[in-house]
């Protein structure tokens, strides 16, 4: 029994493993060496020796992101791609920055959840969850209010208030991907069939054909 019991054990530490996002690190840090031709999943690790503070630093969050964009709104990602010291360590954040009226269009993070803060203005925020109910579940943040996305839900923020806004986030996961709807579903290369797309979203052909030369 307490070898059954152990095994147990073992299976759902795989499984909670296989579900969780990152993987936990093995060592103290992998800083990520960009140079490598290892391929790994994550980052092959720089060698100890050589890291420096550098390594796990990064300048610029203060300056807002360039929202003239047809969606008024611009993600500054401060994942393993800009702080190598990040690699293996299952984290990272976002600054968000919105023009009036802008949005941060529906997307899914396959790898992160994510939790967001708002620094200026006021965003609506929401996420839908899955089939069958895909209910909204949505709220109008002020500046200080936190919101969470759980992890692969699509989720959207809009600039609800009179100026710009702004808002920082965590993920969890040091390559958290982005999957924005709108651009996979009628921007793919090459593109879906557009009956294929008529069919699920019940429009007529012409306008997803119209849809999709906009993407
Ligand atoms: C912001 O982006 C727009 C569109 O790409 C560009 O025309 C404009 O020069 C950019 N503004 C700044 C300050 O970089």
């Amino acid at each position: 029994m307490a070898n059954t019991g152990r095994l147990l054990g073992l299976l759902s530490l795989s499984f909670y493993a296989a579900l969780a996002s990152d993987n936990s690190p093995l060592q103290d840090f992998c800083v990520a060496d960009p140079t490598s031709q290892v391929l790994v999943n994550g980052i092959a690790c720089k060698n100890p020796i050589m890291v420096q503070a550098n390594d796990f630093f990064f300048s610029g969050l203060h300056m807002a992101g360039n929202t003239s964009n047809a969606v008024g709104s611009k993600v500054t990602p401060v994942s393993a791609a800009q702080i190598p010291g990040l690699n293996t360590l299952g984290v990272s954040m976002v600054r968000i920055d919105y023009a009036p009226m802008g949005i941060n269009p529906p997307h899914t993070h396959p790898r992160a959840t994510e939790i967001l803060t708002v620094l200026e203005g006021s965003l609506e925020v929401g996420f839908v969850t899955s089939n069958p109910d895909n209910r909204l579940i949505s709220k109008v943040l002020q500046k200080g209010d936190v919101f969470v996305f759980p992890i692969n839900l699509i989720h959207f923020q809009r600039n609800v208030g009179n100026g710009n806004a702004v808002a920082i986030a965590g993920l969890s996961s040091q390559n958290p991907g982005v999957n924005t709807i709108a651009n996979a579903v009628f921007g793919s290369k090459p593109k879906i069939s557009s009956d294929i797309i008529a069919k699920a979203f019940q429009l007529d052909e012409n306008i997803v054909v119209s849809i999709q030369s906009i993407f």
